[in-house]
């Protein structure tokens, strides 16, 4: 930026503009690099083992044949490794995973639990010698499969209670006139990010630095720190470019594995993960299995009097983690009877984790069925049913809604998808071999923010620099960040750099909870703000700059309790061919209030993103468990299905205007409410092409098979 006396800049119009990423020609023409092609002189690299038991103990790990192999520098494993110290909360409010904090005893809680670390001068070599070390184990028996009745299940909390009950359930349901009590299932859904992850770990000048891929570099940062007993400055992590995360770009074992190995050898060691080896080390979502019990009222006026929502995920037997299904109902419908419940059992199975709309994704596959279900039954229009059932407060915590845009989605998205024109009778519609319908459902996801500090420097040159510890994790958050940024100095984007992904820019919000974008934007604004205000009654600029440091904890802590979300409206139209079984998807349209936006390009992207997993989720995604060895059925992206361009041929994303009122800009999030309700409208779609209801997810051609020998209108295929 050379310029120094331009005109005045249009003021405030960044904002709400369509732009395309700032680094955008960086990663098409593959200059931007990322954690595991970063070069580094003197690299070696690690290749970890994984057990191909799934409970027992390591017997012995023979090291000395692989020692002599060529290139192999050492072997790590529970025997020689560093004792990390693992008895704390971290900044998320999580204990770290046990699957992360690696080689710590000989146990082996699941298939796929890293035993080993082969660590080489080239990854040909570590592959191979990883692949030739002998380890065996004392196996012991192992359970894996989820059932929805197990009896060491039990409530647990994860982010909100684990449950919550008001009024008289029974009594409601007894006296409601339409009544609804199934089942719904979703299976283990993998992240499948197009980047696994990688690290590089190094000590330079008496500090840790972590070349990583991550959702949060300063909180990988004060993990690793913590972990290691070290000072945290001495550590330093930085994540320039992420190739997607969904949730699963945390503490993992590859990042510990080679900070453990750079310490050991005393030179750089970098950790990739396979792509088989995500599927167990890098978190997944739960398969769950979800009660939903609905009575709507005597009148047949479509008032829910009873709802209850009951879901079942399951954890590894070292990290309980809850995926929270039931509290999407907390938000979407009252009811004078209502209880939500999450539960979690035990298996040895890896821990799971969060994954895009972690509770809501599968949790609004449950409602939004059953939702549709009680449509049906009551002989109500489903957009017509959520209309009269949206609550005026939140429905368990009775406080007010910051703002609660959902009637909107609901209104313009059925009018845009020609809602008004659908005949409710299902089965009846053929296009050719096609049975043709369409369904809808609704969504919700918390709209938050977390504290986080930013650095904005004001230069001579009369451009700006913005540094913030955020992560970019394919969202367009850097590019978010520029447009907030350049409003609120009342310049123009050109003129402002960000730079993300390094801890020592100070501690920050992680991209995830759909609360990043909206965490950096408040601390950006805030420094910004203030350093443009000092700019005004300043003549000259330093050499080295202006710089403004902000901290949104205090604001952020006084932020009043209210009900914060986004919401949006599903629709979508399929085709099913109930000869072959297949599903086709012919269009999609998801209306959003997701508060103010703050690029339409990539929030476009977010969301479209969202819907077409959601179409995956409904269609596709299955990681399935073999029970006898614990193992997976083809861990990869041959065996385990996501949807491409092909299955997505008409998709779109909207929104109407909304604001969160205590937001310096307005922003709520986009990050996860595109996902939600998708599934949900898509099994919708199905029952209302064929009459067959599909309560367990993903509606495989077989399942479709063996519905179609059902009459119409029948609750659908038993599903072993
Ligand atoms: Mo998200 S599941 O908070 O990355």
């Amino acid at each position: 930026m050379t310029t120094t006396t331009p005109g005045p800049p249009a003021l405030r119009t960044a904002v709400g503009t369509a732009r395309t990423r700032v680094e955008g020609r960086e990663k098409v023409t593959g200059t931007a690099r990322y954690a595991g092609e970063i070069p580094f002189a003197d690299l070696a690299h690690g290749w970890l083992v994984l057990s191909p038991i799934t409970r027992g103990r390591i017997r012995d790990i023979d090291t000395a044949p692989v020692l002599a192999m060529p290139g192999v520098l050492t072997v790590l494993h529970h025997g020689n490794a560093p004792r990390l110290y693992t008895d704390y909360v971290g900044m998320l409010g999580t204990p770290p995973d046990p699957a992360a904090v690696v080689f710590q005893h000989d146990k082996v809680p699941f298939a796929g639990w890293p035993v080993a670390l082969v660590v080489a001068e080239t990854p040909e070599e570590a592959r191979e010698a990883a692949e030739t070390l002998a380890v065996t184990y004392d196996r012991e028996p192992h359970s894996t499969v989820l059932t929805a009745d197990d009896p060491d299940a039990y409530p647990a909390a994860g982010f909100m209670p684990a449950a919550t009950e008001k009024g008289d359930l029974q009594g409601r349901l007894a006296s409601s006139a339409v009544v609804l009590d199934e089942e719904y299932t979703t299976p283990e859904e993998q992240h499948s990010m197009m980047e696994p992850h990688a690290a590089t770990a190094r000590w330079e000048g008496g500090r840790l630095e972590v070349v990583d891929s991550n959702q949060g570099a300063g909180w990988v940062q004060s993990e690793l720190a913590t972990l290691f007993s070290l000072d945290a400055s001495s550590v330093r992590v930085r994540s320039e470019h992420i190739g997607g995360g969904f949730g699963s770009k945390g503490l993992r074992a590859h990042q510990v594995s080679a900070v453990m190995a750079a310490t050991a050898l005393r030179r750089p060691v970098r950790v990739v993960l396979t792509r088989r080896q995500t599927f167990s080390l890098a978190g997944y979502r739960s398969p769950t299995t979800q009660r939903v019990r609905l009575g709507a009222d005597a009148d047949a006026d479509g008032r829910l009097r009873a709802l209850d929502h009951r879901s079942l995920n399951q954890t590894s037997t070292v990290y309980e983690f809850v995926e929270p299904s039931a509290g999407v109902a907390r938000v979407l419908y009252d009811a004078d009877a209502h209880r939500t419940a999450n539960h979690v059992v035990r298996l040895d199975v890896p821990s799971p984790t969060w994954m895009r709309a972690p509770g809501e994704a599968p949790g609004s596959f449950a409602i939004e069925s059953a939702l549709d279900e009680l449509a049906e039954r009551a002989g109500i229009d489903p957009v017509e049913l959520r209309l009269r059932n949206e609550p005026e407060t939140g429905p368990v915590s009775g406080l007010p809604f910051s703002s609660n845009n959902l009637a909107a989605c609901l209104r313009e998205g059925a009018r845009r998808f020609g809602w008004a024109d659908r005949d409710p009778r299902p089965g009846i519609r053929y296009d050719g071999r096609w049975l043709l319908g369409t369904g809808m459902a609704a969504a919700s996801f918390g709209a938050g923010a977390m504290p986080s500090t930013a650095l904005v420097t004001a230069k001579a040159s009369g451009s700006y620099t913005v540094r913030i510890a955020a992560a970019d994790i394919g969202t367009g958050a850097r590019t978010a960040l520029t447009l907030i940024a350049a409003d609120a100095l009342e310049t123009t984007p050109e003129r402002v750099h960000v730079r993300i992904g390094d801890s020592d820019f100070g501690p920050a919000m992680i991209a995830g909870g759909s609360m990043g974008t909206r965490s950096w934007a408040w601390a950006v604004t805030a420094a910004a703000t203030e350093l443009r205000e000092r700019l005004a009654v300043t003549q000259d600029i330093p050499p080295e700059g202006i710089t403004v440091r902000s901290d949104t904890t205090e604001a952020l802590g006084a932020l009043a309790q209210k009900e914060r979300h986004s919401f949006g409206a599903q629709f979508a139209e399929v085709a099913v061919d109930t000869s072959s079984g297949e599903i086709r998807v012919r269009r999609m349209l998801g209306i959003f209030a997701a508060g103010r936006i703050v690029n339409p390009l990539t929030a476009r992207n977010q969301l479209v993103g969202g819907m077409t997993w959601g179409i995956s989720m409904a269609l596709h995604e299955e990681a399935v468990r073999d029970r006898n060895t614990g193992r997976h059925y083809s861990p990869d992206l041959a065996g385990y299905h996501v949807a491409t361009h092909a299955d997505v041929p008409d998709i779109e994303a909207d929104w109407v205007d909304d604001h969160d009122p205590d937001d310096p800009i307005g922003i709520k999030g986009v990050g996860e409410i595109g996902i939600v309700g998708a599934a949900a409208a898509v099994a919708n779609a199905v029952w209302h092409a064929t009459g067959v209801r599909h309560r367990n997810l993903p509606i495989r051609p077989d399942r479709v098979l063996a519905a179609a020998a059902l009459p119409p209108s029948d609750s659908g295929p038993a599903d072993a």
